[in-house]
C-alpha cells in the first residue's frame, strides 16, 4: 500500500484547500446563523467539476478516483460541511447511484447536468417511520402500466429544496418486503410532489433539509432504476460509498477543529506562556493529532479499496463509525483549548463542534455502523 499522494491527488487537494479558505470561509459564520444555503459557492464548486468527480468524462463528469473525492471531502468540510453534504451526496449518492445502475437514457438526462453541476441531487431513503429500519418503507409506487403511483413522505432530506431530481426508495410489492422495494427518479415540477419547510438544525444549518411529500405522483416507467424489485439493494449499495464520503467530512471537522485549537494554542499565553507550554494541553493536542491520523488512514484505505474495485462494505463502515467518534471528541477538545473564546462563534470551533455530531447519525447511524461492522466480521 502506498502511503503517497500522486501529484494530481496533491494537485486537487490544494485547489479544495484554497476554494474552502477563499469561498467559503468567508460568510460561513453569517450562512450558519441564518441557515442560509451555500448556492454561490455550490455553483462554483459544480464549475470546478467537484460536484461529480468520480463520473466518468463521457457524462460530464472528472473521472477522477475515490481518493480524490475524499480529499477534496476533507479539505471543505474543514471550513463549511454545510457545503461539503452538498458535494457528498450528489456525488458518492446521487451520481453514482445513476451511473452504477441507471439505464443509458437515465444517464444522458439525469447524470450530465447532475455532474457538471448544472443541477443538484438529492437521495431520499428515510421517512418518518423508517429511518435505521430502511426496510419498512411505507412510501408506495404502485405499477399502473406505463407508470408508478407514488404516495407517501420523506424525511431529513439533503438538498430537498435546491434539488432538481431526486432518487426516491419506494414499496411497490409490500408481500415481498425488502425484494419489493423500487428506486425512482423523480423531478421537481412533476404533480402532487410537495416540498415541507426547510428543518431548523442544530448543525450543518446552511444545507438544505426538508421532508417530501408526494401525492399521486406520476412517475414514468422508464424511470425506474434497475430491475423490479432492486431499490433495497440499489439503496444499500449506494449508500456504502456514501458513508465513505460521510466518513471524510467528519475527518475534515476534526481536522479543521484541531488546526484552529493547536495555533490558537501556540498564541494564547497564562501563567506568562503559551498555552501550549503546559503540558496538559500540549497532550490533547498529541491525543488529537493521533486520533485525526488514525481516522484518516481508515478513510483513505476505505476510497483505496472502492478504487481497486475491492469490497469496501466494512472499511466504509469502520471509517465512518470511527471518524465521527474522532470528530465529536476533537471538536470539543477544541472548544476547550480556546477556553471562553470558544464558546462563540467567530472562534468557529463551537460551529464545528455543532456540525461534528451529524456524522455520527446520517448515512447510517454510528450503532446502524457496529451492526453492518458485527454483521461483516462475524460472517
Ligand atoms: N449491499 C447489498 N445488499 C445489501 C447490503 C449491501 N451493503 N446490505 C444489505 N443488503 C441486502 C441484504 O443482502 C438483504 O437482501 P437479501 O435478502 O436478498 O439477501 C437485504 O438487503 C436486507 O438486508 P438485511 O436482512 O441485512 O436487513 P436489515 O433490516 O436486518 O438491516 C440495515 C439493514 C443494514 C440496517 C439497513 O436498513 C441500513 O443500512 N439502515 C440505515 C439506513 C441509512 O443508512 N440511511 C441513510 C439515509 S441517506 C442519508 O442519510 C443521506 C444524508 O444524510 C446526507
Ligand atoms: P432511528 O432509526 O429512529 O434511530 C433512533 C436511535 O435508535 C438511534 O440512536 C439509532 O442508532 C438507534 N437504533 C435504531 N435501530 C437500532 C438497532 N437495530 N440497533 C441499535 N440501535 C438502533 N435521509 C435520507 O434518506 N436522505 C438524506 O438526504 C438525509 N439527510 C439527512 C440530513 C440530516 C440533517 C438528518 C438529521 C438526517 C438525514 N437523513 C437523510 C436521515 C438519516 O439518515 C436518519 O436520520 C438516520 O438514518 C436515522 O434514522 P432515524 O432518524 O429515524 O432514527
Amino acid at each position: 500500500m502506498l502511503f503517497q499522494l500522486s501529484e494530481e491527488q496533491l494537485m486537487i487537494r490544494q485547489a479544495a484547500r484554497d476554494f474552502a479558505e477563499h469561498e467559503l470561509k468567508p460568510g460561513v459564520i453569517e450562512r450558519d446563523e441564518k441557515q442560509k444555503f451555500p448556492a454561490e459557492q455550490v455553483a462554483k464548486l459544480g464549475e470546478l467539476g467537484f460536484l461529480g468527480m468520480m463520473v466518468s468524462e463521457q457524462y460530464g463528469g472528472s473521472g477522477l478516483d475515490a481518493l480524490s473525492y475524499v480529499l477534496v471531502m476533507e479539505e471543505l468540510s474543514k471550513i463549511d460541511a454545510s457545503a461539503s453534504v452538498v458535494v457528498s451526496v450528489n456525488n458518492s449518492l446521487v451520481c453514482y447511484g445513476l451511473e452504477a445502475y441507471g439505464s443509458e437514457f437515465q444517464k444522458e438526462k439525469y447524470l450530465v447536468p447532475l455532474a457538471s453541476g448544472q443541477q443538484i441531487g438529492a437521495f431520499c431513503l428515510s421517512e418518518p417511520e423508517a429511518g435505521s429500519d430502511a426496510t419498512s418503507q411505507h412510501t408506495t409506487a404502485e405499477d399502473k402500466g406505463d407508470y408508478y403511483l407514488l404516495n407517501g413522505t420523506k424525511n431529513w432530506i439533503t438538498n430537498g429544496g435546491t434539488a432538481s431530481t431526486y432518487l426516491v426508495i419506494a414499496q411497490t410489492h409490500p408481500e415481498l418486503k425488502h425484494k419489493g422495494i423500487n428506486a425512482f427518479i423523480v423531478e421537481k415540477g412533476m404533480e402532487g410532489f410537495s416540498v415541507g419547510p426547510k428543518e431548523n438544525k442544530m448543525g450543518i444549518r446552511g444545507s438544505d433539509t426538508h421532508s417530501l411529500m408526494f401525492d399521486d405522483v406520476k412517475v414514468p416507467k422508464e424511470n425506474r432504476i434497475g430491475e423490479d424489485g432492486f431499490g433495497f439493494k440499489f439503496a444499500m449499495k449506494t449508500l456504502e460509498g456514501g458513508r465513505i464520503g460521510i466518513a471524510a467530512q467528519a475527518l475534515g471537522i476534526a481536522a479543521g477543529a484541531y488546526e484552529l485549537a493547536l495555533a490558537y494554542a501556540k498564541q494564547r499565553k497564562s501563567f506568562g506562556k503559551p498555552i501550549s507550554d503546559h503540558q496538559v494541553i500540549a497532550f490533547k493536542l498529541a491525543d488529537m493529532a493521533t486520533q485525526i491520523e488514525a481516522a484518516r488512514m481508515l478513510v483513505y484505505k476505505a476510497a483505496w479499496l472502492k478504487d481497486q474495485g475491492l469490497s469496501y462494505t466494512l472499511a466504509g463502515s469502520m471509517a465512518k463509525l470511527y471518524a465521527s467518534k474522532v470528530a465529536m471528541d476533537v471538536t470539543v477538545e477544541a472548544v476547550q483549548v480556546h477556553g471562553g473564546y470558544g464558546f462563540v462563534k467567530e472562534y468557529h470551533v463551537e460551529r464545528l463542534m455543532r456540525d461534528a455530531k451529524i456524522t455520527q447519525i446520517y448515512e447510517g447511524t454510528s450503532e446502524i455502523q457496529q451492526l453492518v461492522i458485527s454483521r461483516e466480521i462475524l460472517r
